[in-house]
């Protein structure tokens, strides 16, 4: 079948090691479900994935993808839970210490067929195209997590995003916003801050300004390079909700002023499925849908990967069939 996928781990130089074209069909064990895929979009896992992190050796050659919408067999149309748990897990599965994302262990989504665990099929809301719903599985989701699960906030609160046009970023500016947050948004350029305003930033600034007040939680996915001013950013007894770090991580943690001023320091990684079926009611009653920047052929991958390795991005990136 056709696939998108990465040939071997490339530390240095991700697209060198991304290959389209065709990979075996994929075997749906018992219980597992062959989705035929619509559309699934890109996240930087898919880059990591390219330079090896995240993935053992030995799994390589891999199908890229880690969210996707698409049909049944049976003619239903469904949305990815991406969160592969082990079957005897009885706890949350994002605690799983045995959990893997697509991709990490089993194939992903940019090819022609998909298998996952029957579980982790949700039905897609009508309201949603493919491209959209193929957004909710990882970006989405993960941005749902920090805000509903883990930070705390509630409606008034004041809540700063490191990062405007990122597929998280973006989640986090859209769902705070319907939430009733006070959403601030630093951004890297004009465009990226123009963006997050339409998306319902009530404030943006450039990366690093000084803001005009301290807010109640910072949203991080950047790390080192926003770090120290999200350190700066946040009220005494705040809290800080990583759930990625694309600059890369900070050795320097600012401890003094982490115990001094008391603050939160909380980690967020993916969603459990209930999450995601919250997170698509969500979406319906609130009227909100994801921001596509670009939408492409999936046999145009690589001209997305490219923008995503270069920070062009307005949004999720899509690829369709
Ligand atoms: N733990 C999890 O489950 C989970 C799930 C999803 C994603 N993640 C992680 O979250 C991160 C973002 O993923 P994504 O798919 O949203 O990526 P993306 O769409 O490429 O977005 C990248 C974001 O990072 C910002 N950024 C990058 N470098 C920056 C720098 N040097 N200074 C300031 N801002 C910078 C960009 O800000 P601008 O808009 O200003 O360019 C953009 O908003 C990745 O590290 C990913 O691995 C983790």
């Amino acid at each position: 079948m056709f696939a998108v996928y990465a040939a071997e781990p490339s530390p240095d130089d991700p697209i060198a090691a991304l290959r389209v074209g065709e990979r075996p069909e994929p075997e749906a064990a018992d219980g597992w479900v062959t989705v035929r895929v619509r559309a699934a979009s890109l996240n930087m896992h898919d880059l990591w994935t390219l330079r090896g992190v995240g993935i053992k050796p030995d799994r390589f050659p891999m199908i890229l993808g880690c969210d996707g919408a698409g049909v049944l067999e049976d003619g239903t149309e469904v949305v990815l839970h991406s969160v592969i748990g082990d079957p005897k897990w009885t706890g949350e599965e994002t605690l799983d210490p045995r959990r893997t994302l697509l991709t990490e262990k089993y194939p992903g989504t940019f090819a022609d067929l998909v298998a996952v665990p029957a579980r982790n099929v949700l039905p897609k809301p009508a309201g949603l195209s493919f491209a959209e719903a193929a957004c909710m599985g990882t970006a989405w989701l993960t941005a749902y997590r920090m805000l509903f699960v883990k930070s705390g906030l509630r409606p008034g609160q004041t809540m700063l995003v490191q990062g405007a046009s990122g597929g998280v970023s973006t989640a986090l500016i859209a769902l705070g916003r319907a939430a009733g947050m006070r959403v601030w948004v630093t951004g890297r350029t004009e465009d990226k801050r123009a963006l997050a305003t339409e998306l319902g930033a009530h404030d943006t600034f450039e990366s690093g300004a000084r803001l005009p007040e301290r807010v109640d939680a910072v949203f991080e996915t950047v790390g080192k390079a926003t770090w120290p001013h999200s350190m700066r950013a946040v009220r005494p007894g705040g809290a800080i909700i990583v759930s990625g770090a694309t600059s890369g991580p900070d050795p320097s943690a600012d401890l003094q002023r982490l115990f001094f001023l008391q603050l939160r320091v909380i980690g967020s990684t993916m969603g459990t499925r209930d999450e995601l079926a919250d997170l698509l009611t969500f979406c319906q009653a609130a009227g909100i849908r994801p921001q596509i920047g670009q939408q492409l052929p999936m046999t145009d991958a690589p001209t997305g990967f490219t923008a995503m390795l270069a920070g062009e991005t307005a949004g999720k990136i899509v690829f369709t069939h």
